[in-house]
């Protein structure tokens, strides 16, 4: 008989986080959250109990309101995420949290000056890695991975760190990954099997990736 993820408690992150410098002016990245979108908006489908947090994208959910909680920065997703970690089956970290963040972030906009300036970045909450510490031998924790260079080895380097179950590989090549309507993965497991699919719209994706993670949860409930 097929798993079933019927009301299984599924936390996704989606999209990009914004850091601050000042009230006008952020570090971010090109993470348009279309990935998530599609993986929540399917297990929601399949009668899964969703909670996607969404940093800002302008894709609009078709999740019933309350089930999309909006953030922008990496601390604001980190502290919403943390009131579902012990009650969630299943985490899937879609989103491109940015890896720094402003030292100081001013309360009024900085004013241009004549000379080249430095801005200091300290290192940014690490969401996926704070639930890979709590997690316990139910749950299930899948994470991505956008890598241009040795990307099987830093995606199981990734898997390990973090206490991924599963590691998606996604390409950031042209019109494929970041911001496309297409995404072309490979997912890892912690078995270290490998698992390719061809090019795919993420709404294809996205069922790719849920049905591997049934897979694990079989496994699991073993
Ligand atoms: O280390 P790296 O950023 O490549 O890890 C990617 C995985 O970790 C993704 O699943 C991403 O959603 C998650 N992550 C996170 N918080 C961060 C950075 C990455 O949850 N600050």
């Amino acid at each position: 008989m097929e798993t079933s993820l019927k009301n299984k408690k599924i936390l996704i992150t989606a999209g990009p986080t914004r850091e601050y410098i000042d009230p006008v002016r952020f570090i971010s990245n090109e993470s348009s959250g279309k990935m998530g979108y599609e993986i929540a908006e399917a297990l929601h489908k399949m009668g899964a109990d969703v909670i996607l947090v969404s940093g800002p994208v302008s894709i609009k959910s078709t999740l019933p309101n309350h089930k999309t909680i909006k953030v922008v920065t990496g601390n604001e997703m980190l502290l919403e995420c943390q009131k579902h970690f012990n009650s969630i089956d299943i985490a899937i970290f879609c989103a491109a949290v940015a890896d720094y963040k402003p030292k100081i972030t001013s309360g009024i906009k900085i004013k241009k000056i004549e000379n080249n300036v430095t801005l200091e970045l300290q290192k940014n909450v690490d969401i996926a890695l704070e639930f890979g510490k709590l997690k316990t031998a139910n749950q299930i924790s899948v994470g991505f991975a956008l890598e241009t260079n040795n990307v099987l080895e830093n995606s199981i380097g990734k898997l390990k760190k973090k206490n991924f179950d599963l590691v998606v590989m996604n390409s950031p090549n042209l019109n494929k990954g970041f911001g496309y309507d297409t995404n072309k993965i490979a997912i890892v497991h912690t078995d270290l099997s490998l698992h390719h699919f061809p090019l795919k719209s993420k709404k294809e994706v996205a069922i790719d990736i849920i049905s591997l993670i049934k897979i694990n949860v079989k496994t699991k409930q073993r």
